[in-house]
């Protein structure tokens, strides 16, 4: 785990490299096993399966709609599926391996859980099909052999930040009471999130400028299964009810995402108290429209169109028989190999920089005006 957690470290210098030259598609070979497809092209009108998680976030149903319409403009035949609600994982495992009975010659996968998947994406090495990690490494496996995401721990570094900031902003002196929640223990997102916030929150906590209210500092503690608004919100009313019950004040929260932070506001509009600052990530419109109305103080924006592009374009590759672009051959150990990754650079957004950070988006740039 830690091996992870450090390559999400590294992944903060990575975003800016440039693509790597062919000096080092040997070595990604290598890694990426043998008899990958990346070396011998396919078919142009082959099968590409889409396997996404359940719709815990506006990006997963943005990312499904735009792989169904990019691929098919490629002349790739497509299959786009989701986890359902509860039984996620069997969902996945089943969809994939139906992929790949169907023939499919590259698997994208946005892992339900990143390590349950082993067994599946070992079926698609045997069945010659090349596995992209999509937004969520896939882990303990040697099978995977490209990593496509948002830089993780930069997300997590920009929260870490935002929130000092909000903070300073509304109270300028310290010290600043907090509470923290990260994402599901099942996303391997969860955790290199959090350390990124982490690597920015720890000294100030150590220093005592920012308290954690409750104590509740271990990922263990704070984690939210299945990333679900329910569960988020239970927490905070019962973060409220221990420790902010007697008048404490409380002036800011780590959320991991858009979902999460609306449950965490809810909780505390409907517990009569002050609005902390709250952090977020995803866009989501909900979210943008909270955050120009001054509730929720900031989101990430990871514009899945750039990243369903990107990835397309690496299937593309893979079936010219080309080596797709990669920017990063060091951070994403995912337990059993370092994954070669593409990593796109997350950009924060807060009522400030907004209308600029969503010029180009049609959907989210009318909510800014
Ligand atoms: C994604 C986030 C999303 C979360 C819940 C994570 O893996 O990176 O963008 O908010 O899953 O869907």
């Amino acid at each position: 785990m830690r091996r992870i957690i450090t390559a999400g470290i590294a992944a903060v210098g990575a975003v800016a490299m440039l693509a790597m030259t062919t000096a080092c598609s040997n070595e990604r070979e290598g890694s990426a096993g043998t008899g990958s497809t990346s070396t011998k092209g396919f078919a142009q009108d082959s099968l590409v399966g889409v396997a996404l998680p359940s719709k815990t976030s506006e990006n997963w149903v943005l990312a499904g709609d735009l792989f169904t319409d990019g691929l098919k403009t490629a002349g790739f035949k497509v299959d786009v599926q989701y986890a359902g609600a509860s039984t996620t994982v069997a969902d996945q495992q089943a969809q994939i391996s139906a992929m790949l009975t169907k023939g499919a010659k590259v698997i994208v996968v946005g892992a339900t859980d990143a390590s349950q998947l082993a067994t599946q994406v070992a079926q698609a090495k045997q069945a010659g099909a090349a596995v992209i990690a999509y937004d969520r490494l896939i882990t303990n496996t040697r099978d995977v052999d490209y990593y496509i995401a948002f830089d993780n721990f930069k997300v997590g570094q920009l929260q870490g930040q935002a929130l000092i900031d909000g903070m300073k902003a509304k109270k300028p002196q310290g010290p600043w009471t907090t509470e923290l929640f990260s994402g599901s223990p099942d996303d391997n997102n969860s955790k290199v999130f959090f350390e990124g916030a982490m690597s920015v929150l720890k000294p100030l906590i150590d220093k005592g400028d920012i308290v954690v209210g409750s104590g509740q500092k271990d990922i263990k503690q704070t984690a939210i299964q299945g990333w679900k608004a329910e569960n988020a919100q239970q927490r905070m009313d019962s973060l409220l009810t221990s420790t902010y019950n007697s008048g404490k004040e409380l002036d800011g929260v780590l959320s991991p995402n858009d979902t999460l932070a609306r449950a965490i506001l809810t909780s505390v509009k409907g517990a009569g108290k002050p609005l902390p600052v709250v952090t977020g990530q995803d866009s989501e419109a909900e979210s943008v429209r909270s955050i120009m109305a001054g509730a929720q103080y900031s989101t990430i924006n990871k514009d899945t169109r750039k990243l369903v592009a990107e990835t397309i374009a690496m299937v593309k590759s893979l079936q010219k028989g080309d080596q797709p672009q990669i920017n990063d051959t060091t951070s994403y150990d995912n337990g059993s190999k370092v994954v070669p990754a593409h990593l796109l650079p997350p950009v924060i957004v807060t009522k400030e920089n907004a209308a600029e950070a969503y010029a180009n988006d049609p959907k989210l740039s009318p909510l800014t005006k």
